[in-house]
């Protein structure tokens, strides 16, 4: 009997996305259903490019046409992404932005901006349309890290006459950081509210064009910045970076309860321990925890979040990060599969947040 179209939904109807603990069709992720006598194909739109459960489900879909459908066809499953966002249509600000992400830490020197950098590059690598943020408006280190110092993002004028900033492309990622506009030898001391108006203008003020993902690296602390961003734009969620140490993690956890605040609500998609052990070049067996050991999966333990990801202190994160090229950028190498691992687990978190919480939100505070 010629196999159908329904016949090849009723098999996938019994695929279950993991993560969504939905059928693959009742999430509206197959399209494209094509039969051509034992030759069955179809598109499965998965909800990022950066899905770490590629292989699981199209084996899947495939074990369903063979025992469900017919054991001899020929399946082709072709994978492919539309990232999720869980913003209102037609938003006032950043409105072609699905995914706007805040990387926080409370303690300073924790690693955020080497993990964000690394973070954004990763995604971008999937396939993923990506933009960072130096929210740090006093100390910015992307400009170093992605090897763009002397870059001079371009202003242009919209057809209805608004002023907008391009923003630096390096890497396939989108940047903008204060650092572009200030040469970093200036210290600008920004006072309080100088320094939310000028991070606003960064965010809000620039041609993002499309993304799926914007990345922010905070400043250290619980400071004024980050009730600024949160009133800004509408934040899909928050990671906080950790080393073990106890000092770190106190100071994280403030980080992290900040974002759950109920006037603030931003959920939290994880944490990640940066700095999780050291291992020597020449005893590659060996890990010693310099910062402590099972900090990172403490605190996410805790407040009932994902760890998402333990990286080492490598001495080769350091200096990428130093030389403008992170880590992620020489695939193969044990940092840069670190960092897919981790960006992986950030994407997906990213799109269980989007299924199943409610709409970003501006935060709105009266006082
Ligand atoms: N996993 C790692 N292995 C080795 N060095 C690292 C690692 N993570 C970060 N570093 C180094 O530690 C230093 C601090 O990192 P980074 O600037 O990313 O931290 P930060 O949390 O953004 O700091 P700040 O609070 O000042 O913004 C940098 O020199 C960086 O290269
Ligand atoms: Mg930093």
């Amino acid at each position: 009997m010629a196999i159908t179209q329904e016949d090849v939904l009723r098999a996938l109807s019994y695929v279950e996305e993991p993560d969504l603990g939905k059928d693959l069709v009742t999430l509206n992720m197959i399209e494209d259903v094509k039969i051509d006598g034992l030759n069955v194909s179809f598109s499965v739109i998965l909800t990022t490019p950066a899905c770490p459960l590629k292989e699981l489900i199209h084996n899947a879909c495939v074990r369903a046409i063979h025992t469900m459908v017919d054991k001899d066809a020929e399946v082709n499953v072709h994978l492919t992404s539309r990232v999720t966002t869980a913003r209102a249509a037609n938003a006032a600000v950043l409105n072609g932005v699905k995914n706007i992400i805040a990387i926080a830490s409370g303690k300073g020197g924790v690693g955020k901006s080497t993990v964000t950098a690394n973070l954004a590059l990763a995604l971008a690598r999937t396939g993923a349309k990506v933009g960072l943020v130096d929210a740090d408006i006093s100390g910015p280190s992307m400009p170093t890290m992605f090897g763009v110092e002397d870059a001079r993002p371009h202003v242009f004028q919209t057809p209805e006459g608004k002023n907008l900033i391009q923003p630096v492309v390096q890497y396939g990622v989108k940047l903008m950081s204060i650092g572009f506009l200030a040469p970093a030898e200036s210290a600008i001391v920004w006072r309080g509210p100088m320094a939310s108006s000028a991070l606003k203008q960064f965010i809000t003020e620039v041609d993002w064009g499309e993304l799926d993902y914007l990345l922010l690296d905070l400043p250290p602390g619980t400071s004024d910045i980050h009730l600024t961003l949160v009133q800004t734009v509408p934040v899909t969620g928050a990671v906080i970076v950790t080393t073990p140490q106890k000092v770190a993690l106190a100071d994280a956890q403030k980080g992290l309860q900040m974002f759950r605040q109920p006037q603030i609500n931003v959920p939290v998609l994880g944490v990640v321990e940066n700095m999780a052990w050291f291992t020597p070049a020449e005893l590659p067996e060996n890990k010693y925890y310099i910062f402590g050991q099972g900090g990172g999966k403490a605190l996410a333990d805790k407040h009932e979040v994902p760890l998402l990801g333990q990286i080492p202190l490598i001495q080769s994160i350091r200096e990428n990060g130093d030389l403008g090229t992170p880590a992620i950028l020489e695939p193969g190498t044990g940092p840069a599969l670190l960092f897919e691992q981790l960006a992986e687990e950030l994407a997906r978190q990213v799109s269980i947040r989007n299924a199943t919480q409610g709409r970003t939100q501006i935060v709105e505070m009266t006082s």
